[in-house]
């Protein structure tokens, strides 16, 4: 039987020709700055990022981390969104390592406005912690941050004296999904990190790009958080690979993504977000059923899903291809779970 993985885009394996870029890579110790292949990648990602400077880091939480430990500061606070992954998924690291306390905010979708920070700003007195930051996602869950709210968010932050974080894992897909570059969505932020090892289909690396001074002191605190590492170009290689040949085809997930919505909600089980899937994440309930059984159920049938809870969330990928996609959705169209909550 074959299995379709759609749990994340961070499960699939680097192509033939990203195989070949990487095994021809050109390299140095990147810890004595002296990896040309390295080199070359940050150039390329501080011009797509409008930003001075890009550092390559081994994955998107160490991005967020370094920017939260730059830009928070021990005992300082940090709005974010109440769906944010450094809330949830980084283990803590942003309180444990970076010393910053996240504040967790309510939006829409998690897309925080400036109208959800109203009054969330403390500093002054002897006894609080001092809001320095903002953290957005983009995309968060899928969804792609409307300019507008960005817009926003800047002004907010630059009339309170904040920093702005972007958590873009996945910007590259609210580029595709939105036409609108990544250096017009980085310009409200004052740095930004961006994953290789997600929809662009690598198997490491981030970026985190910034002003200079902001990179220069980044580069000491990887090194901080062990996280220099010697002859990355390989690893930079793999994301040259990606940034050239795979950025277009993030459309083809999004197309898949949306197909594979469309056959969910037309079944008779499932009720899913048509409207949140603007890019390639899939969010879907049972209603009446076990969620734990459904995704067991759907790997019987060859589907493999995630969930947090009653949610359950599809991704489309780079190993998922249109033959792949017509048949997920017709077993989703067969399928019936089976065991009730
Ligand atoms: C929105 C978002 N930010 C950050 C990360 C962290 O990336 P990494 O797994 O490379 O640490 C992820 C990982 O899935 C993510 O989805």
């Amino acid at each position: 039987m074959k299995r379709y993985d759609l749990r994340s885009d961070t499960i699939t394996k680097p192509t033939e020709g990203m195989r070949k870029a990487m095994y021809q890579a050109e390299v140095g110790d990147d810890v004595y700055r002296e990896d040309p292949t390295t080199t070359r990648l940050e150039v390329l990602a501080a011009q797509l990022s409008g930003k001075e400077k890009a550092l390559f880091i081994s994955s998107g939480s160490m991005g967020n981390l370094i920017s939260l430990y730059l830009n928070g500061g021990r005992s300082n606070e940090v709005l974010t969104s109440m769906n944010s992954h450094i809330l949830h998924h980084e283990i803590g690291s942003v309180a444990s390592i970076a010393g910053v306390l996240p504040i967790a905010i309510e939006a829409p979708r998690g897309v925080l406005s400036a109208a959800n920070l109203q009054g969330k700003v403390k500093g002054g007195e002897y006894d609080m912690a001092t809001t320095t930051l903002v953290e957005v996602e983009n995309t968060i869950g899928g969804y792609c941050y409307p300019l507008e709210n960005l817009e926003g968010i800047r002004d907010f932050a630059d009339t309170h004296g904040l920093k702005v974080h972007m958590d873009g894992a996945r910007i590259f897909n609210a580029q595709q999904a939105m036409g609108i570059p990544v250096k017009t969505y980085a310009k409200y932020a004052d740095t930004l990190t961006f994953c290789l090892s997600k929809g662009l289909g690598c198997p490491v690396g981030s970026l985190l790009c910034g002003d200079e001074a902001f990179i220069n002191k980044a580069l000491t605190v990887r090194k901080i958080l062990g996280g220099g590492m010697r002859q990355t170009g390989i690893l930079a290689a793999a994301g040259l690979y990606a940034l050239e040949h795979h950025v277009d085809r993030l459309n083809d997930d999004h197309r898949r993504a949306k197909a594979i919505a469309k056959a969910l909600e037309e079944s008779d089980w499932a009720r899913v977000d048509m409207e949140g899937v603007q890019t390639n994440v899939i969010f879907f309930t049972v209603p009446g059923f076990n969620t734990n059984e459904v995704i067991k159920e759907l790997a019987e049938v060859g589907i493999l899903a995630n969930h947090e809870g009653p949610i359950v969330r599809l991704v489309t990928n780079l190993d998922l291809s249109e033959e792949d996609s017509d048949e997920v959705c017709s077993l989703l169209k067969a399928f019936k779970p089976r065991k009730l909550s």
